[in-house]
């Protein structure tokens, strides 16, 4: 029996093995921004647990566009070598490696989400962490108590495009496949988009031409720097979920916007634009609450899209494909709970004899669990 989460997807010249994506998952372990044997292991399990598609966290560009300091960066060439070490296991297990890039703009110099996810304080100081200057579309900061960003002029924005290239072209070199500009969760793409972050009265702001303006030349910039026959990602906030903020229908116009550009695929999320995404409570939480966005973005905008968020189960991932609400699923906490979520979902939607539902598994451990599930079905249900 054959499944649409496990057929494969083409974008341009890249066959993606099956539509089970790990989205980005931000660890906060990096240092200086460099990979080590944490994002290895993290994203090397999600690879051997069957996805199709595994995004790194979100890469900076530049060494101030970083949200704290333990996030991954590619602002120079010294952190090409380890991140391939990644790319290489990734791709060696089957799986297509991604990456996202962003700039955390006014979210930059900040706490590790356990640490308080507040401005850099007397524990982060202690450990020698320091805190450093931060931009965005406007003078103004997340929160009270946080730090005030410099509005950026028209040099900064472009250092800020070229930093982006300079980065797709580092993440080719790394070996990923796919490259997704993070425009998401009140980051600083989205400081660009929204009303509610961007008052500017330049060509930069205003009205939502004015608004995109940014996030558009710095997406232009990825493509001319990406390969032609390689797809490019924008993960979205479709709404920010506030009174005055940005909203569905300046989704659908971005969206629209992007695509002459040669963007791919619309990933959907939502929120952030005044605090944590993951933390907010301004959109409300159900399950696969934003797969309307994707859904809306596909067939208005006739572009392929990702859905995400609070996607756990097989048939509940099947049916957003089988509805066409979106190209690909992604899973996030879900796969960090079970990192062989696509193994088991597979099983469950293309059930078969013991050999042929393990056989999509790693030899290392699907010719054991073969012979396991034999004995398994002889002895019946395992004790509680
Ligand atoms: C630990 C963690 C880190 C995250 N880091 C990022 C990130 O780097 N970039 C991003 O766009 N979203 C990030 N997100 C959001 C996820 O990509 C995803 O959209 C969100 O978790 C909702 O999907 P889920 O319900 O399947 O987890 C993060 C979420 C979590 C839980």
């Amino acid at each position: 029996m054959s499944s649409l989460l496990f057929s494969p997807l083409t974008l341009r010249g890249l066959t993606i093995p099956n539509r089970a994506v790990v989205p980005p998952l931000c660890q906060y372990s990096a240092g200086e921004g460099m990979a080590n044997d944490w994002h290895l292991v993290q994203l090397g399990r999600f690879a051997v647990g069957g996805f199709g598609l595994v995004f790194s966290e979100v890469v900076s560009v530049l060494r101030d566009g970083r949200i704290t300091h333990g996030d991954l960066g590619l602002w120079n060439d010294d952190q090409i070598a380890p991140l391939k070490r990644v790319v290489d296991f990734v791709r060696a297990q089957g799986a297509v490696p991604a990456i996202q890039l962003g700039h955390a703009g006014r979210k930059g110099s900040m706490q590790r989400p356990w640490e308080g996810n507040g401005p850099l304080g007397p524990d982060q100081f202690a450990k020698g962490e320091v805190t450093w200057d931060i931009v965005s579309a406007v003078a103004q900061p997340i929160g009270e108590g946080f730090l005030t960003p410099a509005a950026l002029d028209a040099a900064g924005m472009a250092r800020i495009a070229d930093a982006f290239a300079a980065a797709a072209r580092r993440a080719r070199a790394c070996g990923f496949e796919a490259v997704e500009v993070h425009c998401a969760h009140g980051y600083l793409l989205h400081q660009f988009l929204s009303p509610l972050s961007n008052t500017r009265n330049d060509a930069y702001g205003g009205d939502l031409a004015g608004r995109m303006r940014f996030p558009l030349d710095v997406i232009r910039a990825v493509r001319a720097a990406w390969p032609e026959d390689r797809p490019v990602f924008v993960r979205i906030s479709a709404v920010d979920g506030l009174d005055g903020g940005w909203d569905m229908a300046d989704s659908l116009a971005f969206a629209a916007a992007m695509k002459p550009l040669g963007v791919d695929v619309v990933d959907c999320s939502s929120g952030g634009i005044g605090g944590s995404a993951t933390g907010s409570k301004r959109v409300p939480r159900g399950y696969g609450f934003q797969v309307p966005y994707a859904a809306e973005i596909r067939r208005e905008v006739a572009i392929a899209t990702m859905a995400v968020g609070l996607i756990t189960g097989p048939h509940q991932a099947e049916a957003v494909l089988s509805n066409g609400e979106a190209d690909l699923v992604a899973i996030g906490r879900e796969a960090m709970a079970n990192p062989n979520w696509a193994l088991m979902a597979r099983g469950v939607l293309e059930p078969g004899t013991t050999e042929e539902v393990f056989a999509p598994w790693p030899p290392q451990h699907g010719w054991w669990m073969e012979k396991r599930a034999a004995v398994m079905a002889a002895l019946g249900d395992p004790p509680a």
